[in-house]
């Protein structure tokens, strides 16, 4: 295998600023992430599944330090409060001090809820992400939105609190169910889908590459998403306009995710499912051309992601789920359409009756 070198890419925020590596061999590298803990004491947050497999390579890398490790249960379902609880009094046990540091080595949901563990010991520690999902290193590991669900709801508990590092490690995908992988492909089509058009066209160009995984296509793909998402999380850190793009297709595919009971579709499934039903209702209101649809649903599917409403779902009850959004203001539908490729833009006052129009003919065709 092709084994590509690391690069960097910088998340600019004055003196907040941090680099995202990205590369074959950057757990083992233990020099370049140690040299980012200021103290003595760290805590790594895993999973079940990812510790046993990348924990061994970063432990050498620990020596001299008082550290230990928590790791939760696998699933969405344990990113919870009560494991924010949990890792507080392992960095507790472990003596940690303001200078302390936490790691979090697995997918998003080890990543959202390290970062917040975080931000919450003596207000605020520095944290630092080993991303090991595809998701996870395009997505979730950069731009400090940490946190956990409550039963009222997905991600409501949370901080911006930005890591310090974050190394994304490609030789650990190695590892990564299929569908897993083809789940973040979806978050990579969605950062060109909303604003970079020459990105979109080399996905297009190099869409069997990156179904087969080929590592140097892979590699590329991560770097101009992260270099994409930087840039957005550089200007709009708190997301008080631009980074509201980032949710293009969320609306939709969080509806489908809750329809689903968060075990018909993977998070990057709903969105690729949403991003499509986002370009057809752009289509309906005349925003965009049926062209832009279709290149969409090309690339998808070419990436093997479903473009589909999942059998069973019901228009009625997703239009339901589409109004408790946190982007809906004043009882209206708020929403990331398109103006055609690559042209993202929040439309707010979304006639309902368009998109149930969108929903019924999908359902229809599905
Ligand atoms: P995940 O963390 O649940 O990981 C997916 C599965 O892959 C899990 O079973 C995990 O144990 C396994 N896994 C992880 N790395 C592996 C590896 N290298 N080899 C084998 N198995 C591995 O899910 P995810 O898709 O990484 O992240 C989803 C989470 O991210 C959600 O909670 C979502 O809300 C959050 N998210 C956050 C942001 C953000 O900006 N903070 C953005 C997008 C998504
Ligand atoms: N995943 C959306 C964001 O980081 O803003």
């Amino acid at each position: 295998m092709i084994t590509p070198s690391a690069q960097s890419i910088t998340v600019s925020l004055g003196q907040r600023s941090y680099p995202v590596w990205i590369g074959s061999g950057l757990l083992t590298e233990h020099a370049r992430w140690r040299a980012m803990l200021r103290g003595r004491h760290a805590l790594v947050i895993s999973n079940t599944t990812v510790a046993p497999l990348y924990l061994p390579r970063i432990e050498a890398g620990l020596e001299g330090l008082h550290w230990t490790s928590f790791l939760l249960d696998d699933g969405e379902v344990h990113k919870s409060f009560a494991n924010v609880g949990r890792a507080l009094e392992a960095l507790g046990h472990v003596g940690a001090t303001r200078d302390a540091c936490v790691i979090a080595l697995g997918g998003g949901v080890v990543g959202d809820l390290a970062g917040f563990s975080a931000a919450c010991w003596m207000r605020g520690i520095d944290f630092i992400q080993m991303p090991t999902t595809l998701l996870a290193m395009v997505d979730s590991s950069v731009g400090g939105k940490t946190g956990v669900n409550l039963p009222v709801g997905k991600n409501l508990a949370g901080a911006f609190h930005q890591p310090r590092g974050v190394f994304a490690d490609i030789d650990t995908l190695a590892s990564l169910p299929e569908r897993e992988f083809r789940a973040g492909l979806a978050e990579v089509v969605k950062g060109a889908a909303i604003g970079d058009e020459a990105f979109f066209a080399w996905l297009e160009q190099h869409a069997d590459a990156l179904a087969a995984r080929d590592p140097a296509a892979v590699l590329q793909a991560i770097a101009r998403k992260v270099q994409y998402k930087a840039g957005v999380v550089a200007r709009d850190e708190t997301e008080q306009g631009e980074r509201a793009l980032l949710n293009l297709g969320h609306t939709f595919g969080h509806a489908l995710e809750t329809a689903g009971h968060y075990s018909t579709l993977l998070h990057g499934e709903g969105v690729a499912i949403g991003m499509l039903l986002a370009a057809q209702l752009s289509e309906r209101l005349g925003m965009s051309a049926a062209a832009d649809t279709a290149r969409l649903r090309r690339l998808l599917q070419t990436l093997g992601l479903p473009t589909a409403i999942p059998p069973g779902m019901d228009a009625q009850q997703l239009l339901a789920l589409m109004r408790l959004d946190k982007k809906n203001s004043a009882g209206q539908l708020r929403l990331i359409l398109w103006r055609g490729m690559a042209r993202a833009e929040i439309v707010g006052g979304v006639a309902e009756a368009e998109v149930r129009a969108v929903l019924d003919a999908a359902i229809a065709g599905s």
